[in-house]
């Protein structure tokens, strides 16, 4: 991980953010090549969800998958975060440190004890996994105890008289666990009155909820039919870590997909299959991705099934963390909204009901169920960024990216081999052509500075699937060198050829 990160601040892929104060801590920005990505990945998500959902597959009903978009705001009326559950419920249990002042999330902290689990009167240590106090605390207990192994926080009997809290000195410095609600909160207007406190949206998903009636009353979307969201979700984790993995500030790409109560498992399924297949065209093809199905006991408040597509992350290895929950909701958030709000949120569904005299349907008015694939798009970026990291010492620059080239933010190259012989002119007229077709879907690079091998190690670097050279042949029949980032192969192809070529890589 710490190979991926170097390469991500140096290539510009992903800066802390705020990074000339020190940064702060659960916020991430992205750099050139990493804002790059992460449109990709998004353009992949709308494009293969709303605008030709499921690649043109056929749904459960045998008809093609319908989906539109909406674009929600971060901040609603508070009342919808009562309805939605997360006033009450969106809680993680914390403890705090007396001494340092530290706050952590109470099921992530794991104690140091000696292997035989009897540590007499002696105090045991504390630390939160994959932060620094995780080493500083083992060092310390390996040389009160010698072997050490690690348990949960939760298996040591309270009060934690004994327990040195990660960064403190001194035993019995942590607060008993306490819930912590997720939500930042905001006062919006020019009167700081508690009535007008407004909540930062922990997901994105209530935005289509809200406008669902909008949606079915101004479109001509009938049920079943998708409406997807993307954009930036807040949640005020107690202990952000891995990287964006967890992060307070983060990108969410969730579609809210609503059916009839009969047919709702069946698209439950469809919608699990197809999202894993979805992540694995991208790249993260292979044993690094699974589906879990939930047990009963891991539900959501709201949940009546779920699923979640899962990659092992260097971080989470031999494990594996979520990129994707995909849940079956039932109707909870919208029996929730027309509760609180009052308004009628049944839909009329003209096609269902006893067949009349004249043909036609009775009709039936229901609260459609509601199944919901939720990605993030950070944790997206990232299991691409890990998927992609490829060390090959025998190559003179060992350190290649990967990426499928569909999510590529570098998507060619153009060299001159030397800067002279007419080389650089012919380079530039390939590299406008080139440029002028896929700039809309990444960048297109010209790089005519050091050796040939160094301008292909740092394409390599920045994940550039294909470079094409312009050498002392070209003058001569008007071909260049295709040189592929994977193999290192080089091909010739002829110069009025490589738009083309392009265009089937990349698939656009
Ligand atoms: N609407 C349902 C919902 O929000 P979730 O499992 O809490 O479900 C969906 O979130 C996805 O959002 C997760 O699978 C993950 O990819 C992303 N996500 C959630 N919390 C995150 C965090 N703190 N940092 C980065 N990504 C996060």
């Amino acid at each position: 991980m710490d190979a991926i990160m170097s390469l991500c601040k140096r290539r510009g892929f992903i800066f802390q953010a705020s990074d000339i104060y020190g940064g702060i801590n659960g916020f991430w920005d992205y750099g050139p090549l990493g804002a790059q990505l992460k449109k990709n990945l998004r353009e992949a998500w709308w494009q293969d969800m709303i605008m030709n959902p499921c690649w043109g597959r056929k749904g459960p009903n045998g008809r093609r998958v319908e989906c539109v978009p909406v674009e929600t705001r971060i901040i609603q009326h508070p009342k919808v975060w009562e309805a939605s559950g997360h006033v009450g419920g969106f809680n993680d249990p914390m403890v705090d440190c007396k001494e340092t002042k530290g706050r952590y999330r109470y099921d992530h902290v794991m104690v140091f004890v000696p292997e035989s689990g009897d540590a007499g009167d002696k105090p045991v240590f504390a630390y939160v996994g994959d932060q620094p106090s995780e080493s500083k605390q083992k060092k310390k207990a390996e040389k009160t105890f010698g072997a050490v192994k690690s348990v949960a926080l939760s298996s040591i009997p309270q009060p934690w008289t004994r327990v040195i809290a990660p960064e403190a000195e001194k035993p019995g410095t942590l607060t008993e666990p306490r819930m912590f609600n997720l939500m930042f909160d905001t006062i919006p207007g020019a009167i700081k009155d508690e009535a007008n406190r407004a909540y930062l949206r922990p997901e994105t998903a209530q935005g289509v909820f809200l406008q669902f009636k909008n949606v079915v009353d101004s479109s001509r979307v009938k049920i079943p039919f998708g409406i997807g969201n993307t954009g930036t979700s807040f949640r005020n984790e107690v202990t952000p870590r891995n990287y964006t993995f967890r992060s307070r500030e983060f990108e969410q790409a969730e579609l809210e997909f609503f059916c009839h109560p009969d047919e709702s498992f069946k698209w439950y399924e469809f919608w699990r299959d197809f999202r894993m297949d979805w992540w694995k065209s991208i790249g993260l093809a292979g044993e690094n991705l699974i589906l879990r199905e939930h047990a009963k006991d891991e539900l959501s408040h709201y949940s009546v099934g779920t699923s979640d597509v899962e990659y092992r992350f260097p971080f989470t290895f031999p494990e594996f963390g979520e990129l994707e929950g995909i849940a079956h909701r039932g109707n909870y958030d919208l029996t929730q909204h027309q509760k609180h709000s009052g308004a009628k949120l049944e839909y009329f569904d003209q096609e269902r009901g006893e067949l009349l005299p004249n043909g036609s349907k009775r009709g039936e008015r229901y609260l459609p169920h509601c199944i919901e694939p939720a990605a993030g798009l950070d944790r997206g970026a990232l299991a691409i960024l890990c998927e992609a990291y490829t060390k090959d010492e025998s190559r003179p620059s060992p350190e290649i990216m990967k990426f499928h080239p569909r999510i590529a933010p570098i998507k060619a190259a153009v060299f001159p081999l030397v800067n002279k012989d007419g080389m650089p002119e012919i380079a530039e007229k390939l590299y406008d052509a080139v440029r002028a077709r896929f700039a809309k879907v990444g960048f297109v690079e010209f790089d005519e500075k050091q050796s040939i091998g160094k301008r292909y190690a740092r394409m390599d670097e920045g994940g550039c699937p294909f470079c094409f050279t312009v050498d002392g042949q070209t003058a001569t029949d008007q071909t260049v060198t295709v040189r592929d980032r994977d193999t290192g192969a080089q091909s010739r192809m002829a110069m009025d050829q490589v738009v083309k070529f392009l265009e089937d890589k990349l698939g656009v």
